[in-house]
């Protein structure tokens, strides 16, 4: 099989109507959909990711209403958020209603659900009679997909038909949030960042997006989005005068570094929103390079750079 790449909802929606994968376009990044009520139609999303069953998915929808459907007693302290983000980067995690399948939350209580700001995937959603689960369509543990060839590099031979959408706007995946005891806590740090979500919930927040002492979210472990080169984060780029230039690459915020190659900046501008929309793609490009190893430069840690910072420190995490 060769994905075809187009823009034609008809034909995405007789796939996915009949139990097959689609790559999807969404504000943050690429996902890998199927109807998320079908277990044989999820259970084809694990085996095309290389994904660990025990990893769950999220499960998109065309409107609030359908939150309604999907899940139980949704948290009334998180409606706020829901009416002013949705369609947006972010995802809440609650208690799923019977009719989603134990294989698509990984046998958990809870679903992941959002709503994505993406006109194409938004009518999509509104021609179908069921949810997609849609986990990013890259490989388990690569860097995620923000363009429709991204997903065709990496899933093109598995999957007939990805959606062109044009490139992610966000560029970092859905912020998920859930309540716990009155507090919302913020289980993914992503594309919409805390100074809005502080705007809005005016409670007690609470970061919890480590996960190694729960393998329920790999998604949030250590390392991932990883590309294939060695990364390194750098907090002194003064003391470079030992490595070798033509086998080192750098991913820089604004900034270039005088009489060095292979260097990509995420904004000159230094603007955040412009550095979360190239990250992704700006790792996949040092994997194409003829490179060993990229030292990193973190961003500033203030609003979007803080879900930047934690994607580079995953994708430098050795384990
Ligand atoms: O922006 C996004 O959220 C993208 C686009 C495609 O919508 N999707 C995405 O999905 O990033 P994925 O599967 O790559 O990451 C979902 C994360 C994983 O870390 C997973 O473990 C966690 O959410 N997750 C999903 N359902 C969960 C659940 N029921 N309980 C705990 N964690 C959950
Ligand atoms: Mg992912």
């Amino acid at each position: 099989m060769r994905a075809e790449i187009g823009i034609d909802n008809l034909k995405a929606k007789d796939i996915l109507d009949n139990g097959g994968l689609v790559g999807i376009p969404t504000e943050t990044v690429y996902g890998l959909a199927a109807n998320a009520l079908d277990p044989l139609a999820v259970s084809n999303i694990y085996a095309a990711k290389n994904r660990p069953s025990f990893d769950p998915l999220i499960i998109h929808v065309g409107e609030i209403a359908d939150f309604q459907k999907y899940t139980v007693d949704f948290p009334v302290q998180l409606l706020g958020l829901a009416e002013k983000f949705c369609p947006g980067p972010i995802t809440f995690l609650v208690k799923k209603s019977e009719i989603i399948p134990e294989i698509t939350t990984s046998g958990l209580e809870k679903v992941a659900i959002r709503i994505p700001k993406h006109p194409l995937t938004l009518e999509l959603l509104n021609s179908l009679n069921f949810p997609l689960a849609a986990p990013s369509a890259n490989p388990f543990g690569y860097v995620s997909p923000t363009t429709a060839h991204h997903v065709y590099e990496q899933l093109g031979e598995k999957i007939p038909y990805i959606l062109d959408g044009g490139p992610s706007k966000v560029g970092l995946e859905s912020t998920i949030v859930g309540i716990e005891n009155e507090r919302l806590i913020i289980y993914r740090k992503g594309g919409l960042d805390l100074d809005e979500i502080r705007k809005v919930f005016s409670g007690e927040i609470l970061i919890n997006d480590h996960s190694s002492s729960n393998p329920q979210a790999p998604g949030m472990l250590d390392k991932h989005y990883s590309p294939n080169k060695r990364i390194e984060i750098l907090n002194d780029f003064s003391e470079l005068q030992k490595i070798h230039k033509e086998s080192t690459g750098f991913l820089r915020f604004n900034t270039k570094l005088e009489g060095f190659e292979n260097q990509i900046l995420l904004s000159e501008a230094g603007n955040l929103n412009e550095a979360a929309f190239r990250l992704f793609d700006a790792l996949r490009q040092f994997d194409k390079m003829e490179i060993e190893k990229v030292f990193i430069e973190l961003v500033p840690e203030k609003g979007l750079g803080v879900a930047i910072n934690d994607r580079l420190r995953r994708a430098a995490a050795k384990s």
